[in-house]
């Protein structure tokens, strides 16, 4: 059987990260207004802290600005002072999920977690079981990149990270090379779509071409207003995932709009 065509309709997703509180909630409200007056291909969501995750969703934005949390834990329930389920997140409203961020991969001394992609796996699987749709998070750091090591790093957190199962329908890849989070630097549009063919092809030998040629790959990483649109022409970026750039509703619309469709 022939695989189809590459045929995806891409997503761009904020990550807000450790930054909002209800005030901020207005920014998505403006959000909101300015998309209303754009055309755009591409699916939306915002990955906002816990907290404001019910209100977002109770602002009814509906499929134009999906709702999305940052992390869930990988059980159901139990006893885990201070961590959220997947169930709970889309109780709360959330259709999205974002795991295995390298601020939660970095160690707990840099202020991350220490999460480890077999507890990324796990959190998928509960992400599944919640009917909450993934957005899995690999990339390199800079020292691996220098020592020539980015397609074992990265090829390693994928396989380690997803579950036997995997479909378009429940689970988006991102690539975010940690050396461009936050810096200003991006990858190039040839070193993005160098890793995102790598990763397509990975995820067809392991899965089929049909997920293959479905599933979306995000770039992450110090994507703006001016570099959005030819980081996103590449044939394998799927959309992105913003941080900074996400907090400010011109200069996320200003993406969205770059996005294709
Ligand atoms: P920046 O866009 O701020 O570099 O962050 C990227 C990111 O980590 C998104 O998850």
């Amino acid at each position: 059987m022939t695989a189809p065509t590459k045929k995806i309709k891409p997503l761009v997703a904020g990550n807000w990260k450790m930054h909002g509180t209800g005030s901020h909630l207005r920014e998505l409200g403006r959000l909101n207004t300015s998309l209303s007056k754009h055309k755009f291909g591409c699916d939306v969501a915002v990955c906002v802290p816990a907290t404001l995750v019910h209100r977002l969703s109770a602002m009814k934005f509906g499929a134009k600005i999906m709702t999305g949390g940052q992390d869930c834990h990988g059980a159901q329930k139990g006893a885990h002072t201070g961590d959220v389920s997947a169930d709970m997140l889309k109780d709360a409203g959330a259709k999205w999920v974002i795991v295995g961020h390298s601020e939660r991969r970095a160690e707990v001394k840099r202020g991350g977690h220490g999460e480890t992609s077999k507890l990324v796996r796990e959190k998928v699987l509960a992400a599944q079981m919640a009917g909450l749709r993934s957005i899995v998070c690999v990339g390199e750091t800079l020292a691996e990149r220098k020592s020539g090591d980015t397609l074992k790093v990265v090829g390693a957190q994928l396989r380690q990270s997803l579950p036997d199962t995997c479909s378009a329908g429940d689970i988006v890849i991102a690539y975010e090379p940690v050396w461009a989070i936050g810096t200003g630097e991006t990858a190039s549009p040839a070193q993005a779509q160098e890793m995102h063919a790598f990763i397509r092809n990975l995820i067809s030998k392991a899965y089929g071409e049909v997920v293959g040629n479905s599933i979306s790959i995000l770039y992450g990483g110090s994507v703006k207003p001016a570099n959005a649109e030819e980081i996103f022409s590449k044939a394998d970026v799927d959309g992105g995932l913003i941080g900074g750039a996400s907090l400010k509703s011109a200069d996320f619309t200003a993406i969205v709009t770059a996005s294709k469709s």
